[in-house]
């Protein structure tokens, strides 16, 4: 793919986008700047070779669909054929928060994390509400809003290639319990369910984001030093250190009680149960009003705003401009 994304920079789709750069790459397509040339209004171009395997972006573009106009989902402006490709063309957004963490020497501070917690948590409400996991939930897949615009405080949730509906479209009727025909996701922040091959539920997207939640924290987990070169044996290597950390031991005790009593409330959750989010909200409210920084209302939310005004856009290209 290395030498697809080279030739395609420069190449407009449509007679209305062009490529510009490469800004991401994941397991399965490239994700490239791109400009409206009719409006100069930056993009973000998700591609997938038509020619792969597995098909994630049609899935992908659906649940977008089935989230347009809720706030933290980015809007959709395209998703087609266009030569080898299928295409996803998108609001453009800010950095990712794994970005933001590391410019912020790998710790957020518990007013940032709280505040993340509760944005998050509106997310994973919609998402589910719409009646999809999301199933990759970590600091890559969220990001903050386009940096030169009132929503860069606002926390987006992307990237849908993983997700999955728990429920039928037509008859609302959960699915059942069972085995999985397949794991995805990330194996640091994946749920225990997903170590074990079991079919998730909403409860399990909680749970990534409480890992997430404790990475910030922390600026570590326990797992994630493990080198293992085979992913099945690295998923189960990583599952017991998580099961004894997260069920066994008095890691949790460590973190702060909001972060404790999430995951007292996410391990009582049944399989079928629809979580109560405003209750975790609830929780994370609580836990920033105790913060230095909700008593200093000078000081924003979040930690990294200090960096933004170092952090660059893309430019858009001098013929353009
Ligand atoms: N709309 C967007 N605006 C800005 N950056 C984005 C956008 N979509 C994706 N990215 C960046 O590209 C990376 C990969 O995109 P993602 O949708 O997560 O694809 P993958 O399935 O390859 O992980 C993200 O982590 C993020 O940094
Ligand atoms: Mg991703």
């Amino acid at each position: 793919m290395d030498q697809i994304a080279e030739e395609l920079i420069g190449k407009i789709i449509h007679e209305k986008y062009e490529l510009i750069k490469e800004l991401g790459r994941g397991s399965f397509g490239i994700v490239f700047v791109g400009i409206n040339i009719d409006t100069n209004q930056i993009v973000a171009v998700k591609c997938e070779s038509t020619k792969s395997k597995k098909r994630h972006l049609v899935n992908e573009n659906t649940v977008y669909e089935l989230l347009q106009g809720k706030e933290g989902f980015p809007v959709i402006y395209f998703y087609g054929k266009w030569e080898d490709f299928e295409i996803l063309i998108m609001e453009y957004l800010g950095p990712s928060i794994k970005k933001l963490f590391y410019q912020c020497n790998n710790k957020f501070d518990v007013a940032t994390v709280a505040n993340l917690a509760i944005q998050c948590l509106y997310r994973l409400e919609d998402i589910h509400n719409a009646g999809f996991l999301h199933q990759d939930i970590k600091p890559e897949n969220l990001t903050i809003g386009d940096m030169d615009s009132d929503r860069k405080h606002i926390i987006y949730l992307i990237d849908f290639g993983t997700s999955t509906a728990f429920k039928d479209i037509e008859t609302g009727v959960h699915m059942e319990p069972g085995e999985a025909s397949r794991i995805v996701g990330t194996c640091r922040y994946a749920a225990l369910r997903m170590h074990y091959g079991y079919i998730c539920s909403r409860r399990d997207d909680l749970e990534s984001l409480g890992y997430s939640l404790i990475y910030w924290l922390q600026g570590s987990l326990p797992w994630q030093s493990v080198r293992e070169s085979d992913p099945r044996k690295k998923w189960k290597i990583v599952r017991s250190i998580k099961r004894q950390y997260i069920i066994d031991s008095d890691y949790l005790k460590k973190l702060p009680e909001a972060v404790q009593d999430f995951f007292k409330y996410v391990q009582s959750l049944g399989f079928y149960t629809k979580p109560n989010y405003r209750i975790l909200r609830g929780i994370f409210r609580r836990l920033y009003k105790q913060t230095k920084e909700y008593e200093n209302r000078k000081t924003k939310p979040y930690c990294w705003v200090k960096f933004l005004d170092s952090m660059k856009r893309p430019r858009i290209p001098s013929k353009y401009r």
